[in-house]
Parts: structure tokens; C-alpha cells; sequence
């Protein structure tokens, strides 16, 4: 697809651009370069958006970026730790990517409006997606989606969210698989490889550790 910018979206901010609805006004919660909104603005999937981080000189990058694609009436930059300078009105898709699983985690939990079960949160965790999806089961969070990608050799996770404030309990295992079908799917099976890889480096001396990784791999069917 031919967009006119001078930038491409990686398969990580791609799917998270996916999970997206038609329509939808965003907010992109540390944007760093803002390439998401802008990117989404231009196709004309989002009508605006608000590319916000927590630091100015990122907001400047993003800054940038929008002035070169000439997009300034569509997508404004907003200094704002998590989502505390948005109003619940400003956004209706809110894209959370590029943070460890806690950060997100904390950020959601900081949201006055996290609870509006009309939003839908994307969360591309870098670090610790478990400790994420433990967080949403507790906290009444339904995963609607989740898919994986590669880009630069390495694999992420991206979740669609929502709040309904039913609260699951869960088999441990559930917080690294979710909503992956790591027997059906390459890249899923890639993802989930990799937990089994950080549990054996972990389970050094803590039991539970290996438990969880023996379980994954015949649920993937690794025999290695
Ligand atoms: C690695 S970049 C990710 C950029 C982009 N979202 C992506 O996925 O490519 C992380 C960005 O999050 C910003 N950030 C960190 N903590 C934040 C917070 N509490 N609220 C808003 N932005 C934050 C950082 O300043 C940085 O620009």
C-alpha cells in the first residue's frame, strides 16, 4: 500500500495497527516517533489521534513526523505519563506498545477510564507478557485477540483488550499461551518457545520453574 510517508510500519506497530477498529479515534501511548497515528491517519482507518509520551524529546520525534506528512490537523502530540492527560472522550482504540508487560500493567491500572468496557486497549508487551495477562484475569480484563509477529528476527505478542469485569481464575499455564494456538500456528509456536526458553534459564534451583516449562513443551509438542 502506497501512503506518500517517508516511513514503512514495522509487523510489530503493523499488527498492532490491525487490531485497530475502522472508525476509531486513538491514542498512542509512547509513541516515541508517532509513526502509528500518523501512519493510521494517513490510510484513514483513525479520523485523529493523539500521540503521547511521557517524555518531550521523543514528543518532538513524533512532532516531526507529523509535520512531514503534513498530518498536523489530524494527529496531536500530548505529554502525558500513561493516560492521565487524556480524557475519556479524546480516544476510543488505545495502543500501549514497545513496554515491559508491568509498565502496561500499571499504566492501565492508572487510567481513569480503563473501565469503560467501549475501549479497547492493544498491548504489545517487550517483556514479561505473562506477568501482563495475570494482570488483566485479575483484574477483569477479557483477551478479545491476541496474534504474534516477527520483525527483526524477533517475536512479539500483541493483545486486543477489553474490560467486562468478570474475573477468571487461571491454571498458571494460561498466563504464556491465552489466546495463542502455539500446535497450529508457526509464529505462535515461535512465541511460546521462547517463554520455555526463559523458564529453563529461571528454573536454576526453583522447581516450579521447570514444572512450567516440561508443561509447555507437550502442549507445543517439543520434544528437544
Ligand atoms: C521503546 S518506545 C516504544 C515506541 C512505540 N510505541 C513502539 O512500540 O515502537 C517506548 C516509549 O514509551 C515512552 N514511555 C515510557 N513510559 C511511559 C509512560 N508512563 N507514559 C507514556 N509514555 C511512556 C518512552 O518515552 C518511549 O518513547
Amino acid at each position: 500500500m502506497s501512503t506518500g510517508l517517508n516511513f514503512q510500519l514495522d509487523n510489530r506497530l503493523r499488527l498492532c495497527a490491525d487490531f485497530v477498529r475502522d472508525g476509531a479515534k486513538l491514542a498512542d501511548i509512547g509513541t516515541d516517533h508517532a509513526y502509528l497515528p500518523v501512519w493510521l491517519c494517513r490510510i484513514g482507518k483513525c479520523p485523529s489521534a493523539i500521540a503521547a509520551d511521557i517524555n518531550p524529546k521523543p514528543l518532538k520525534m513524533g512532532m516531526n513526523t507529523i509535520i512531514d506528512a503534513d498530518m498536523s490537523d489530524r494527529v496531536q502530540t500530548r505529554l502525558s505519563d500513561g493516560l492521565k492527560k487524556i480524557e475519556s472522550d479524546e480516544a476510543d482504540d488505545i495502543v500501549i506498545a514497545g513496554m515491559g508487560g508491568e509498565l502496561i500493567a500499571n499504566i492501565l491500572e492508572e487510567c481513569d477510564f480503563a473501565k469503560n468496557s467501549s475501549k479497547h486497549f492493544i498491548l504489545q508487551p517487550m517483556t514479561k507478557s505473562e506477568f501482563l495477562i495475570k494482570w488483566l484475569c485479575d483484574n477483569g480484563y477479557e483477551i478479545i485477540k491476541q496474534d504474534c509477529c516477527v520483525a527483526a528476527k524477533k517475536c512479539y505478542t500483541v493483545l486486543l483488550v477489553k474490560y467486562t469485569g468478570e474475573i477468571t481464575a487461571r491454571d498458571e499455564i494460561f498466563y504464556y499461551l491465552a489466546r495463542l494456538s502455539p500446535q497450529n500456528n508457526e509464529t505462535h509456536h515461535r512465541f511460546v518457545k521462547g517463554h520455555i526458553e526463559r523458564l529453563i534459564k529461571q528454573s536454576n534451583g526453583d522447581v516450579h520453574f521447570s514444572v512450567l516449562a516440561n508443561r509447555l513443551k507437550e502442549i507445543i509438542n517439543d520434544n528437544d
